[in-house]
Order: structure tokens, then sequence, then C-alpha cells
């Protein structure tokens, strides 16, 4: 049963969380809004004796939303930067008095660096350039200077891992775009000439900080503190201390939107990749990877449906799709697999009485309509769910027809479905 309940762009999006407190410290542009994750809680029943799951967490607006109304909720996210903002972003022990005395000491010592250190010099003061491709396309000579001494300020004083997290959250929420040769368009990040900008890092970071504290001191204290792991929700390599009862997520569309390229001055520059090798993995094992290699693997042969599932309830349109393209044929199939092999995952999680809401977004591939919010319905009949209705909340800017919907459907706790 599909219907269609429209929601406010404001409210969907990641634009809901800009003013939001916590919520606005990251910006990931294809993050859901809170206020999305407080009505789809409400659609699910859910109140602070169940446990909520997001198996792709991106920058945890549901973990977030959830550890602020004390619903207690775990997170999976396989992008090792995304995984740690979400985990940072959720640590709020710390103490606002002794942030803002560190904030300023931050300030005056990176200052002092400045004066001595440049872009020539940054070797000499053992400040190394992050390994990414053409460094200097991402971020002027200058900035690159002041955003190294100010990540080495962090480390060196910093007192706790709370605290040194923080901040650099802080740098992270303003590294892109303020910092960088980018804006960030509808959705992917594109290079701009920024030769002649009023750019200074630190008084963006110290405002940026400043809110960030400001938050925390109005911030009561998670009374159900969410867990956030590190794994990938189609093999997830963890065990839950408590049973599930609700999953709210959203998976990446099937729309070629690489979350690792658009991550990837972060990935660098925070050391959390140092090749290109490692990025190209990354994207091969994010769902829906469209970058370098994770194409290039596509580009030959035929890619078989992973499951009965699958084969029944998606390859018809895979096979409208190969009739144009094998590649994005190719893609829309592994793109399908990969969420199957999700859906057979929580299977083997501990689940009790399981409520879900999967957001997710329609697509065209060479000209054929993918109805994503269909066939994951498919998907989930086929696995044995009940209740399954999509809810179509709004139309995306890239055509009338691409709507983003809510997939929502429920386990019997005695289902045996493994298919
Ligand atoms: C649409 S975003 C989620 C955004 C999130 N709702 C938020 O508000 O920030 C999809 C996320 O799924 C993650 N992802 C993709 N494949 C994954 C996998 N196999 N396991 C876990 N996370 C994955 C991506 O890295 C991305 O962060």
């Amino acid at each position: 049963m599909i219907h269609y309940q429209p929601m406010a762009v404001q409210q969907a999006t990641f634009k809901a969380g800009l003013t939001r407190p916590v919520h606005r410290w990251f910006r990931l542009t294809p993050s859901f809004g809170a206020d999305l994750v407080r009505y789809l809680l409400a659609q699910l029943h859910c109140d602070t004796t169940d446990t909520v799951l997001d198996p792709f967490a991106g920058a945890a607006t549901t973990l977030i939303e959830c550890q602020q109304l004390g619903v207690p909720a775990y997170g999976f996210e396989i992008n090792p930067f995304l995984h740690w903002v979400g985990q940072s972003s959720l640590q709020w022990a710390l103490d606002p008095v002794t942030l803002s005395e560190r904030l300023q000491q931050l300030l005056i010592h990176s200052q002092q660096q400045q004066t001595r250190v440049c872009f020539d010099n940054l070797a000499e003061h053992g400040y190394q350039i992050p390994p990414i491709h053409n460094p200097l396309r991402w971020w002027r000579p200058d900035v690159l200077t002041d955003l190294l001494i100010l990540k080495a300020q962090i480390h060196q004083h910093c007192t706790t891992t709370a605290e040194t997290d923080f901040f650099r959250l802080a740098l992270a929420g303003v590294l892109v775009p303020e910092l960088s040769n980018v804006t960030l368009g509808r959705l992917q990040l594109h290079f701009i000439d920024r030769s002649q900008d009023d750019i200074d890092v630190l008084s963006c970071f110290a405002a940026h900080a400043r809110n960030m504290i400001a938050d925390l001191a109005e911030q009561a204290p998670a009374s159900a503190p969410a867990q956030h792991f590190h794994t990938s929700a189609l093999q997830p390599a963890v065990t839950l201390p408590q049973p599930i009862n609700a999953i709210i997520t959203s998976p990446p569309y099937p729309n070629r939107y690489s979350y690792v390229w658009n991550t990837r001055p972060h990935l660098y520059f925070f050391d959390f990749m140092n090749t290109a090798k490692q990025a190209a993995q990354l994207d091969i094992d994010t769902i829906g990877g469209t970058w370098g290699s994770a194409t290039s693997r596509l580009m030959k042969g035929v890619v078989q449906p992973a499951c009965s599932a699958v084969e029944e309830v998606v390859l018809p349109v895979v096979a409208q799709i190969r009739q144009q393209d094998n590649l994005m044929a190719n893609y829309a199939l592994s793109y399908f697999n990969g969420l199957a092999t999700h859906l057979r995952a929580v299977q083997n999680l501990p689940r009790k009485n399981l409520r879900v809401a999967y957001v997710v977004g329609n697509s065209r591939l060479k000209g054929i309509y993918v109805a994503t919010d269909e066939l994951l319905a498919g998907l989930f009949a086929a696995l044995g769910y009940e209740n399954i209705r999509v809810e179509r909340f709004r139309r995306r800017h890239s055509g009338r027809d691409l709507y983003e919907s809510v997939v929502y459907a429920r386990q019997a706790d005695d289902s045996d479905s493994k298919r």
C-alpha cells in the first residue's frame, strides 16, 4: 500500500538539524532530519522501554535524537570518519567551563604557532600534509597551514580523549565547506576558486566550538547513552547487549552518490586513511558505492542476485536496465543485493516485536524508474515481514516523480523466514 504524505523539506532533510542543539555539530547533507526521526519514533510507537537500531547511522541523527529523548539506541556505520562523528556527537559528559578555557588556550597557542610556521616550512616543524591526491586542490596553502597548526594544538593541549574528540569534531564541522575550496551544491562537493576569499580558520573554528559548548551547557545528561559501532550493516561484527524493538534508518539511495568521495577530505585530514586503495575498498564495501574501482568492477560480467528474494523482487527491473546498460544493471543489482544481505543479517540480531522504518529514495537509472520503496517493500514481504506500507513524503528536486519514502514493516517474533 502506497500513500503520499508530504513533509516540509525543512523537517525531512539535514536542514532540520542546522538549528537544533547537537544535531548542528556536523552537517551531512544526505542526513535525514531530527524531526523525521521523532515522527518515525511516534509512528513505530517507540518509548523509553524500547531499543532502537540505526544500522546506517551516518552522522547519527537517530542516535542523537534517541539520546535526547531517553530512548536506548544502537548504531552501525561503516565509514570510520562518520562513525567517529556520530560517536563524538554522543559524548555529553564534558564540562562547558573547562571546554571554554581550553578553547582560549587552543586559540592563543595556535596564533603563536602561526607566527613561526608557513606552508613552505611545514615539514621542518613536523607537520604532515594530508596524503590526499592533490591537497592544494582542496585547501589554499595558507588555510591548510592554519588547519594543521590547529589540529596539532588540539592533540597537544587536550587532556582527555573526549575533549580531543570534541575539538576535532568542532574542526570537522567547519572543514567542509567553510575552510575548503569546495561548495556543497545540492549534495555533492564541487571545487570552486576561493583564492580571493577571506578565510580565517581560527575564528571560524572558534565560533562553531562556542556554539557546541553552548549546546552542551543546555543539554541534560544522557539518561540512556546510545552505543555506536563501527561495523558493516551487512555483516555486523557485534554482540548487541539488548534485543532491538525498532529500526529507524536511511540506507544510501541507488543514486550514485559516494559517501566515500564526499568524506575524502575528512578521511584524509583527520587520519582515518592514508591511501587511495583504502578509500576504494571502503567504497566497495559501502552500499551503493560508486567511485573508482567500486564502479570499474561492475563493468564486466553480470552480477547475480544474492538470494531468492532479490531474484523474485528486483530482477525484473534490473533486466529492463540491462537492455540499456550492463554497468547500471550491475550497479542496481549490487545495491539491492546489499540491502537484502543487510535484511538477512537483521534476522540474526537479538530482536523482539520488531517494527522498522526505512527511509529510501527512488531513482532513475538509464531512463528506467527504480521504485526503491516498492522493491524494498517486496523484499520485506519475501522475508516474512507483515503490515508493510509505503509512505511517500517528499519529491526530490532532481525529478518530479523521484520520491523519498518511508517503508514500514513489522516482524512477528515467531518468524522463521530466512531466504
Ligand atoms: C543516508 S546515509 C545515513 C544518514 C543518517 N541517517 C544521518 O542522519 O546522518 C547512509 C549511511 O549508510 C552508511 N553505509 C553504507 N553502507 C554501509 C554498510 N554496509 N554498513 C554500515 N553503514 C553503511 C554510509 O556510510 C552513510 O553514512
